[in-house]
């Protein structure tokens, strides 16, 4: 790797983790400068950063030399075990073939009443000129869609409480981890983050549990699939439901989230939203039946994820000696891609909120769910929840923020102190 350049301002013992820590986007953004590939540092752990798009997707589509692996994944693997997200390349195939077929978008349909109905309950309960905590009530919703669709679970709002709350300390744990240097890593939190996480794992465990003794029937999208499959064990089970929780939760709620702090930006677009919602749903509660009306609302979304993709960080780990962009690189080490970087740079004028973009370029030029065989298996799911639930809001609700809101990017990105005031919109 002598030929790589490395980021300046390393310090010594903590290599980039002080920039990396104090702002990890601003440190990204400074990178393609640099160059196509660049050397970081935090602690002893070295990785090299893809800083152009199309060695990105070339790391992507190469699961089986650019394997799961690096500090994510290695963090991933505590919470989640040796599920779908985390798995390496020589156990992936099997899992994807036998969970795929839940996620065919043929299948959404089905679900998506129900994921309608959460959505409708929620913005239901909305007061005018009530302060919304908008990242935490979406995430309210997500968790309870997905225990509702996956696991087929309606947990109380007692139980919806204390699984998010869980779910945040997990996530928080994880990100400090992710981003401290092993020797510091003590001095974090670490014991609330693994009673957290064993909790959450005893509370989804005992939904598996429940089901298995009733028979797997109506068990849920997720949970069919895996009690359905011989010889499958209740480690694998368990690993997958974590896996899913994680993977379908936070995501989209952030995805949701950033929609509307960008809406709240920008009032011609705010204006296009509340129209479209409003003629589309026409008074009803959103359906999943309104989702081919709502191509202005599609497009917010694809612009949200675009400029703040949850996921704006994955990290892979070589399998074996391989080149990339001309650069030898050994086995094992570990490659850092992001996808907010690439989509701060590869198109025009990338830091414009601008939906209409996506009227006449495809959405695979952006990569919020990742590409080749370990792209997002939720991805329908995710787009469909994510458009009903801003067009749900949008036919009701005007949101305006009450504080400034700042990304907050730990393992997934989100407006931290989104708070917003509901008000009947004037359009
Ligand atoms: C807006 C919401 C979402 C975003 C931005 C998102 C993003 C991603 C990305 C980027 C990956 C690939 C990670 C990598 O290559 O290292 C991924 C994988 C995955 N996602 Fe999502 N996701 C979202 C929602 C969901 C939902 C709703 C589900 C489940 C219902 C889900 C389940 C998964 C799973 C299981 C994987 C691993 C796939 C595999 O390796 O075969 N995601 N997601």
């Amino acid at each position: 790797m002598a030929g790589l350049p490395t980021v300046p301002g390393a310090l010594p013992v903590l290599g980039h983790a002080v920039p990396l820590l104090r702002d990890p986007l601003a440190f990204l953004r400074g990178l393609p400068r640099i160059g196509d590939l660049v050397r970081v540092r935090v602690g002893p752990l070295r990785a090299v950063v893809v800083c152009d798009a199309e060695l990105t997707r070339q790391v992507m589509r190469n699961d089986r030399v650019f394997d799961k692996g690096g500090v994510l994944y290695e963090q991933g693997r505590e919470i989640a075990g040796d599920g779908l997200t985390t798995c390496p390349h020589a156990r992936h195939r099997r899992q994807r073939r036998m969970l795929q077929p839940a996620f065919r978008t043929d299948r959404l349909a089905g679900y998506g009443e129900v994921i309608a109905a959460e959505i409708h309950a929620e913005v239901s309960r909305w007061r005018p000129g009530e302060v919304i905590d908008v990242p935490a009530r979406m995430l309210t919703l997500s968790t309870t869609i997905a225990v509702r669709t996956l696991l087929s679970a309606d947990l109380s709002a007692e139980e919806t409480r204390a699984a998010t709350d869980d779910l945040t300390t997990v996530l928080t744990g994880a990100s400090r981890a992710v981003l401290t240097p092993p020797p510091l890593r003590g001095f974090t939190g670490n014991g609330r983050y693994r009673r957290a996480r064993e909790r959450l794992r005893h509370r989804l465990g005992a939904i598996v549990a429940e089901h298995r003794a009733n028979g797997a029937e109506g068990a849920g999208v997720l949970l069919d699939a895996l009690l359905n499959t011989p010889g499958i064990t209740d480690a694998e089970i368990s690993d997958q439901v974590m896996t899913f929780f994680f993977a379908a939760s936070e995501t989209t709620a952030n995805a949701v989230a950033w929609a509307l702090f960008l809406l709240a930006g920008d009032d011609r677009a705010r204006r296009r939203w509340h129209a479209e919602s409003a003629a589309v749903l026409a008074g009803q509660p959103v359906g999943h039946s309104h989702l081919d009306g709502l191509r202005f609302t599609g497009w917010v979304v694809a612009e949200a994820l675009r400029l703040y993709p949850p996921v704006w960080l994955v990290t892979r780990s070589l399998a074996e000696d391989t080149e990339l962009a001309g650069h030898r690189l050994p086995a094992g080490t570990t490659v850092v891609c992001s996808p907010y970087l690439i989509h701060r740079t590869g198109f025009a004028r990338p830091d414009r909120f601008d939906p209409d973009r996506w009227r006449d370029t495809s959405t695979h030029t952006a990569l919020p769910f990742g590409l080749g065989a370990r792209k997002c298996i939720g991805d329908q799911f995710a787009l469909a929840q994510a458009t009903m639930t801003l067009a749900a809001i949008g036919a009701r609700w005007r949101l305006e923020p009450v504080a400034r809101a700042r990304p907050a990017a730990g393992l997934s990105l989100r407006p931290r102190g989104l708070l917003m005031r509901a008000t009947e919109p004037t359009v």
